[in-house]
């Protein structure tokens, strides 16, 4: 055994020393040592010469000289001379490699703004599925099977099952929320939504809602006026100002559109908001007594508002981008343009 020891320190002290100038000398090296008839093979060879009680240290030895040799092997094959040399090579004050920086998508930008900015009212976001039942995306909001507004929105039915489809709005979520029946509610909910529409750049068969909801004894629409007042200053800047128009939802009564002065030519008139100076951002109102009801909600308790906006448009608007389907191409020279954006 002891002999086994000094023989392969021996040959170790030689590897370590041993040179390559070229690939063909790296070859040598490796018959000489790797071979099938090279050292490491002679040395597993002596291992009949050792005690039985032994054998189990040496096969260790034996396998980390032949992991060496392996290794020797490798560095003179690369051209690297020694260990010593080896980290001389190493320049460590050159900069390390850059480590690529990822952004966010321009969408998940504009969504976390609205977020952001309901947040601080005390609004909790919450989400749901984007598969849902007739119920909660058409039933529960006061939309029954042959109400005339189902059309205002071309759904996407799945074929395995009649009852389902893919949400259209975001309003699928307030009904979720308001039958875990745990009041006040004050939420925000965010998700993608699907319409059977033709994709152009300025539509898409799916795309981005925020919803809003709040619920509490003593909601008013003034309420409503003065958290989307707050909102629109906070997103749009103190100076622009806003407008409801009178509009109809059925889950919402009564029910109003929200305009904002047109933030891109301050409301003097452009294409955006087709020369009128206004551009409509979002739909509210007061959710309606049914809607509460079919949450097992009070209505002769409990009054909310909601509103819904959509996601797209107003990144569109703040990015300056003119074609919708951009932001979901996934084309990385349009996705690194928001790096650093915020
Ligand atoms: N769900 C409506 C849509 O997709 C948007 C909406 C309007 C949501 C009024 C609301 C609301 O919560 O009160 O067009």
């Amino acid at each position: 055994m002891q002999q086994l020891i000094s023989q392969i320190e021996e040959y170790k002290k030689e590897m370590a020393a041993a040179q390559a100038a070229d690939a063909k000398e790296a070859e040598a090296f490796r018959i000489k040592y790797l071979g099938t008839k090279g050292v490491v093979k002679a040395i597993m060879g002596e291992m009949r010469n050792v005690a039985a009680d032994q054998r189990k240290e040496a096969g260790q030895l034996l396998n980390e000289f032949k992991q060496y040799a392996e290794a020797r092997f490798e560095e003179l094959k690369a051209g690297v001379s020694g260990d010593a040399e080896q980290t001389a090579a190493i320049d460590l004050s050159l900069p390390g490699d850059p480590i690529p920086l990822g952004g966010r998508h321009p969408i998940t930008l504009m969504r976390n703004r609205i977020v952001s900015i309901f947040q601080r009212l005390g609004f909790a976001v919450a989400e749901g599925p984007e598969i849902e039942d007739d119920w909660h995306n058409f039933g529960a909001l006061n939309l029954p099977e042959h109400h005339p507004a189902r059309d205002m929105q071309d759904t996407f039915y799945i074929q395995q099952n009649p009852d389902w489809v893919l949400r259209t709005h975001t309003s699928s979520v307030q009904i979720r929320e308001m039958e875990k029946g745990k009041l006040p509610i004050r939420m925000l909910m965010p998700g993608r939504v699907y319409r059977n529409e033709t994709v152009s750049a300025r539509s898409h068969c799916f795309f981005h809602q925020v919803e809003g909801l709040y619920i509490d004894e003593n909601v008013s629409f003034a309420d409503l006026k003065q958290t989307l007042y707050f909102f629109v200053k906070e997103m749009y800047g103190k100076d622009v100002k806003v407008r409801f128009r009178p509009s109809y939802f059925p889950f919402t009564e009564p029910s109003a559109e929200m305009d904002v002065t047109c933030f891109i030519c301050g409301g003097s008139g452009c294409n955006i908001c087709k020369k009128t100076g206004w551009v409509e951002i979002l739909g509210c109102g007061m959710v309606h007594p049914n809607v509460l009801q079919n949450c097992n909600i009070d209505p002769n308790k409990y009054t909310g508002f909601a509103f819904g906006m959509g996601i797209e448009r107003p990144a569109l608007l703040k990015y300056g981008i003119n074609d919708i389907r951009l932001f979901s191409e996934n084309d990385l020279r349009f996705l690194k343009q928001f790096t650093h954006a915020v």
